[in-house]
């Protein structure tokens, strides 16, 4: 290719890729507004949904890394009317998370985000350590945990290579933070991601893992996951089409420690 067309490639990537940006900030400011109408009659909910926006301005003001959702929502919760720009509710269920955890359990959430597939997950469970490196969205998590009256999980905010936990887990759930496109997690270090996921669970642990919807059609991603199986059997695999769980297509796994 000469430099020409690979400047107006680029060039037209760019443009893409600020139409993009754009369209998801109008999608924000959509979604934000449809929460407004939801809570309509509801002065509590309202009171927690001002709270919960006050921790995003926050973070679009302070953090300085890349905002999920272009600083709205990333997750969303049905029982506190959030939108959010991924279905929480629905990912759990397509996913069918119940199957894989025991009353007894304790689970590790890495990349949890706000924590809302932690919330969902915690009904299920003894415990539920919920972990992000983003100090806002955990402050958003422990708010909402508390609104719920949800007292069996813990907000941790810590970046996860420096999580140093006393304890083994059940299950963990690693749902599209394997890398992270705000640098937090990168691929040089995916083998060494998993190395440690194994080494925090228990005997026989399992690991529920979510790809991102770039890695369907992507070899490495391929390589990355076959690379892995002499610490983990696989149990199941399952492919979801755009729209089922949010945008773009996923793999899903689940993961038993060898
Ligand atoms: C794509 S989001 C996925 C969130 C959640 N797991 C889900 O699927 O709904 C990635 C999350 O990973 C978090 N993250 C990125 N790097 C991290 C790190 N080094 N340690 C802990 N969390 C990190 C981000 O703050 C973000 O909340």
């Amino acid at each position: 290719m000469d430099i020409r067309s690979l400047l107006v490639r680029t060039h037209l990537y760019g443009l893409a890729l600020k139409a993009r940006g754009l369209q998801n900030v109008a999608l924000g400011k959509l979604l934000s507004m449809k929460d407004n109408i939801r809570t309509i009659g509801n002065p509590g909910l309202r009171a927690l949904h001002r709270r919960l926006r006050a921790h995003l301005a926050r973070q679009n003001r302070d953090w300085p890394h890349f905002k999920y959702a272009s600083g709205y929502f990333y997750q969303s919760l049905d029982a506190i009317r959030v939108s959010g720009f991924r279905p929480t509710d629905r990912r759990f269920a397509a996913y069918e998370l119940d199957r894989f955890l025991a009353l007894d359990d304790e689970v590790l959430d890495v990349g949890a985000n706000a924590g809302f597939l932690s919330l969902l997950m915690a009904r299920h469970v003894r415990r539920v350590d919920a972990v992000d490196w983003n100090p806002y969205q955990v402050a958003i998590g422990q708010e909402v945990a508390d609104y719920l009256g949800v007292s069996n999980i813990t907000f941790i905010a810590v970046e996860f290579q420096d999580l140093a936990p006393t304890k083994h887990y059940d299950v963990i759930a690693s749902f599209a933070n394997h890398t992270t496109v705000d640098g937090g997690m990168t691929e040089n270090r995916l083998r060494s991601y998993f190395e440690r996921l194994w080494g925090m669970l228990k005997d026989r642990g399992i690991l529920l893992f979510e790809s991102h919807p770039w890695d369907v059609r992507d070899p490495r991603f391929q390589h990355t996951i076959e690379g892995v199986a002499d610490l983990f059997a696989t149990i199941e695999t399952r492919r979801f089409a755009g729209g089922q769980t949010g945008r773009g297509q996923r793999l899903f796994y689940a993961f038993r420690k060898k």
